[in-house]
């Protein structure tokens, strides 16, 4: 079997393809996902994981427990006690949530968090307290579940320098695993279809395009993180990145592809019901 030299060990790794799912919060949230999420691991065949969000929760558990936090520029300033929230969420009810719904629905999932077998490793970004980014990935505990025939539901929560737990962005954690396992597949799946310009969603955006839709404001909050960690995927080496709702897995507009370079054809665009 001819395997790159840095490549991790795993069976048939030269055929099997990688994909990794990232499942947003918002999206975990509608009772009707987990089925056609099932049948899309099913399908893709191969070595899947799944990373999870789960802000949305986290929000209302700080709120209902009268913990201040505020965002700073996409991310959320995390105290000591907020981050006990946070990975009581995150890596608690969220994980459990989807790892069991789709162990219902007869995938062989199996919950764990960043922090299990140093999987996630991040760097602290101190002017927002416990905070992590830069992520560091080993993936010894995702190959080992792959070649016991389990799929790895991923918590984003990572550890820090001395072991503590750090709240990553579960964009980056994506990216981080995507590119640490070779996969061949990325795809972000939110409570959007794809990247909205005006009423439209596009069917590609390439990296010029997605600079000045940021820098325009029409890409914003949580979709400009997605498609900056999208676009770093795309470059380093990940063939199918892309951000998608639903609709992708019911057989419906398929989300918008994040280029590495240039697509062949400029920001194409459908309605929002989808392709004609
Ligand atoms: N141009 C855009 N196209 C689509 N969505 C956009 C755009 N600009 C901003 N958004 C917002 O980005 C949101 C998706 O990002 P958000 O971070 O909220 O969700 P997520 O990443 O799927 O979940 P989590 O953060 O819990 O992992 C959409 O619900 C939408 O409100
Ligand atoms: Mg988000």
């Amino acid at each position: 079997m001819s395997r790159g030299k840095a490549k991790p060990s795993m069976p048939g790794a030269s055929r099997l393809p990688v994909s990794i799912y990232k499942v947003g919060g918002p999206a975990l949230e509608d009772p009707e996902l987990l089925a056609p999420l099932a049948d899309d691991v099913r399908r893709l065949g191969g070595y899947v994981a799944l990373l999870h969000g789960g802000g949305r929760h986290i929000e209302r558990l700080l709120h209902a427990l009268a913990i201040p936090s505020r965002f700073v520029e996409g991310r959320r300033e995390t105290s000591p006690e907020a981050m006990d929230v946070v990975e009581m969420v995150l890596s608690g009810g969220t994980n459990k949530a989807l790892a069991g719904g789709l162990l219902a629905a007869g995938i062989n999932a199996v919950g764990i968090s960043g922090r299990d077998a140093g999987l996630l490793r991040a760097r602290p970004i101190p002017a927002l307290g416990r905070v992590g980014s830069e992520v560091s990935v080993q993936p010894e505990l995702v190959l080992a579940l792959w070649r016991e025939g389990f799929v790895p539901v991923i918590s984003p929560v990572s550890s820090g320098p001395v072991g503590e737990a750090l709240n990553v962005n579960a964009d980056e954690a994506a990216l981080g695993v995507a590119a640490a396992l070779f996969a061949e597949r990325l795809v972000y799946l939110s409570d959007v279809d794809g990247v909205r310009v005006g009423d439209q969603v596009v069917e590609r955006l390439s990296p010029a395009e997605a600079e000045a839709l940021i820098a325009d404001g029409t890409i914003a909050g949580g979709m400009a993180m997605k498609v900056r960690m999208a676009l770093d995927a795309a470059r380093r080496g990940v063939a199918e990145v892309v951000i998608a709702g639903k609709a992708r897995l019911t057989g419906g507009f398929p989300g918008t592809r994040v280029l590495a370079q240039p697509g062949a054809r400029a920001l194409g665009a459908v309605g929002l019901e989808g392709r004609a």
